[in-house]
């Protein structure tokens, strides 16, 4: 009989170490025929390939290569050519992990071919519609068959918004999965500031939403905040090509510069793992980092008005601070308790194979679970 073929779907940076756990943990035996669909949403050697070296990963089985664009664009861009995909080869299950417009876009193109769609990352919600991220959860869990959640918060909002309680899979947190995978190679990672810089004396920054990049008065606020943290401690500072763009365009990478914060490239994986993993604090706008901070007990000041992953807050290390309150923040955050928060144990892919193991093949008209 032939083996069932899944799609595995990744687009953009935070989707390819969610996508890496179960790429190795569907290969490890041969019941089904995994494929990885990129789509090209991410594309260069900072944002993309290195991932795939970092976690091993195979190129890609098809890579839909769209690129950048209006969301718009993007979005159809996408689903114009997954559905080709789907056309020639048609998958018996889809996988879409995330947020991002490929997340959204190619559960769509499925949808619409009666393809059963799961979603990992399910539930999470900041309750903010101006976030495109959240546009994006709202319709993929709108239509997905199998929604694979986090924390017991996300299976609350699904139920809430009257989805089935059959379809909801409390599986964990796949971030965590990643992060174990390459513990040893990330523990063993030296990079240039760690060579400068003990382990706790300096803080990581990393800033690319919309909503604090986009504008010249919110960028330069962010700014502003970022040189006051770096009177405290030396500020590390990835530069996401979107935050990059708005600094040359702003005039405000000099400020950043004169005030002494390191700016260095997007980093890979492991590099950028074993910045966090040494550092006094982190300052971010990034879901992910939330998480992963929470998990290795890092204090996280995330400088935005609402977040999707509420558990962070509750049982983990973060807090949600505004440019004016960052720094004071910073001097005041007590030190960190951490606790374990359930299913974030590295055993997410697991249960995700599990889970897709029981549902392949039983998965009724256009998916229905039944
Ligand atoms: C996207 C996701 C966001 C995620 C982020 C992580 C959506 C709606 N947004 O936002 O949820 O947190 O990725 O990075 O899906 N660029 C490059 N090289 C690349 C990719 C992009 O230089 O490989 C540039 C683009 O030209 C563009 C900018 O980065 O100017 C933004 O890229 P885009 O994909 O539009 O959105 P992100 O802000 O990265």
């Amino acid at each position: 009989m032939k083996a069932p073929i899944i799609h595995l779907v990744a687009g953009a940076r935070p989707n390819f170490m969610k996508v890496a756990p179960l790429w190795h943990a569907l290969t490890a035996d041969s019941w089904c025929d995994s494929r990885i669909v990129h789509t090209g949403q991410h594309y260069d050697d900072r944002m993309s390939s290195r991932f795939f070296r970092d976690f091993k990963l195979p190129q890609a089985h098809y890579n839909l290569g769209v690129g950048s664009g209006t969301h718009a664009h993007q979005t159809a861009d996408i689903m114009m050519a997954y559905e080709a995909i789907c056309l020639s080869e048609r998958p018996d299950w889809t996988v879409v992990v995330g947020d991002v417009n490929s997340t959204m876009a190619t559960a769509l193109v499925a949808k619409k071919l009666c393809i059963p769609v799961a979603h990992l990352e399910a539930g999470l919600r900041s309750g903010d519609r101006t976030m495109p991220e959240e546009i994006n959860r709202l319709v993929t869990d709108s239509i997905a068959d199998l929604l694979w959640t986090p924390s017991a918060d996300a299976d609350e909002n699904l139920l809430r918004e009257g989805h089935d309680r059959g379809s909801i899979e409390r599986v964990g947190n796949i971030m965590i999965d990643a992060f174990e995978m390459l513990r040893p190679v990330i523990e063993s990672t030296a990079t240039d500031h760690l060579t400068r810089h003990p382990a706790a004396t300096y803080a990581v920054a990393t800033i690319h939403r919309p909503s604090n990049v986009d504008s010249p008065s919110d960028l330069s606020a962010v700014v502003e905040a970022l040189m006051d943290v770096q009177q405290e401690w030396p500020v590390v500072f990835p530069v996401h090509p979107r935050t990059e763009a708005a600094l040359e365009r702003f005039d405000l990478r000099s400020r950043l510069l004169n005030a002494g914060v390191t700016l260095l490239e997007p980093l890979g994986y492991t590099e950028f793992m074993a910045l966090v993993r040494n550092a006094r604090l982190v300052v971010t706008d990034s879901g992910g980092i939330q998480e992963e901070t929470s998990y290795l007990g890092i204090p996280c000041f995330t400088l935005r008005e609402n977040t999707e992953r509420p558990v962070t807050l509750s049982q983990g290390t973060n807090r949600l601070v505004s440019p004016a309150t960052l720094v004071e923040s910073v001097r005041t955050a007590p030190p960190v308790c951490r606790r374990a928060i359930e299913y974030w144990d590295g055993n997410t892919a697991r249960r995700v194979v599990d889970s897709l193991r029981r549902h392949v093949g039983r998965a009724g008209a256009c998916g229905a679970i039944s």
